[in-house]
């Protein structure tokens, strides 16, 4: 590994199909970092297990990302692939953080804000997922956490948590950075809202070509104008301005036209990523292998920070 290889690290929580918003907003981002950096990409199955609770359900979850993840180009021999819970020592940092940390500095964290607003009761693993996500970050000793924007302050709590280790134990983490793609415009979905699971107004990034179509021809149009600003908008990703000009141009006020030319580009897109799925979900055992593999990697590294971090508090001798 080269001295400017930097370590990026990022967990996802299995929370259902990701759709194009997803995957031109987040996901892509893991694939293109991928060559130049050491890369640390987990299942948070722990932090999930705040939503899901349901055994068949987490489990199922945790293999569907790891397909969607391998299906779109992360290759397992260039990042370790991991689910959070095969590195129990995050659950062990996570204990020692709690002990340094103040309760109302945890209800500054947005996410619990949010629920109280709401009136929700809030699980104990809800109020310190703030810190179960800094043990993930500082334990592999990240550089580089390639986040969306909702999770910059949580990124900030590992920092804040790292100093405040440092400054009462001494000197042993290193303070990690948020990468958030900030040129990224918010995909926007069928109705022109941001794309998003809560809206029902997504296209999915694995969907059968009967659902592209299905949603395609759904995109909301107005009549007054000549371009289809929510066609042209899902357009834009898959083609560049000069041919789009030139189409929409040639079909002004034509939309049936350009959405079907739409439907072609996003299948032509969809179609390969979707049967490379389909190809990797019929050898189960593999894809164990590959989450079992990085495991033992990411534990190895976890064991020997860990190791560090208990002579430091005193509780290793
Ligand atoms: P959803 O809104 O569908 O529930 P999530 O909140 O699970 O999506 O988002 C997962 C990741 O995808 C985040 O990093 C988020 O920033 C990104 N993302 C979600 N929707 C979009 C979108 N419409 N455009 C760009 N990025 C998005
Ligand atoms: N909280 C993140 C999310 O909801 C998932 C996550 C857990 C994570 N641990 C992390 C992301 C560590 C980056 C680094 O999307």
């Amino acid at each position: 590994m080269s001295n400017t290889m930097k370590t990026l690290l990022s967990g996802v929580k299995p929370t259902g199909r990701p759709h194009l918003g997803n995957y031109f907003g987040a996901m892509k981002q893991f694939v293109d970092n991928q060559k130049d950096n050491d890369c640390y990409f987990f299942v948070a199955d722990y932090h999930a297990l705040n939503l899901i609770q349901n055994a068949n359900e987490l489990k199922q979850g945790t293999i569907d990302i790891v397909l969607d993840y391998l299906a779109i180009g992360l290759d397992p021999k260039k990042v370790c692939l991991f689910k959070q819970s095969d590195v129990p020592q995050t659950a062990e940092l996570c204990w020692i953080f709690n002990a340094i940390t103040t309760m109302p500095y945890l209800m500054r964290a947005h996410a619990y804000k949010d629920a109280e607003a709401k009136n929700k009761e809030i699980s104990v693993g809800t109020f310190d997922y703030p810190l179960l996500m800094a043990a993930d970050i500082l334990l592999q000793e990240a550089d580089i956490v390639p986040v969306g924007r909702d999770q910059k302050q949580h990124v900030e709590y590992a920092r804040d948590t790292a100093e405040k280790f440092n400054r009462i134990f001494g000197d042993t983490f290193k303070l990690p950075q948020p990468l958030i793609l900030e040129n990224v415009e918010t995909v926007p979905g069928l109705d022109g809202q941001k794309m998003s699971k809560s809206y029902n107004n997504t296209i999915p990034l694995f969907a059968e070509d009967e659902e592209i179509k299905k949603a395609c021809m759904a995109i909301v149009t107005d009549s007054s104008g000549e371009i289809p600003t929510n066609v042209y908008a899902i357009h834009r990703l898959f083609r560049d301005e000069a041919y789009l000009k030139k189409l929409y141009d040639e079909n002004k006020g034509k939309y049936k036209i350009l959405k079907e030319a739409l439907i072609t580009d996003v299948i032509a897109f969809i179609t390969p990523i979707r049967e490379r799925r389909k190809e990797l979900a019929k050898d189960l055992p593999a894809v164990l292998q590959i989450l079992k593999q990085g495991g033992e990697k990411a534990k190895v590294r976890a064991e020997n920070k860990m190791k560090e971090i208990r002579e430091k508090v005193g509780v290793g001798f």
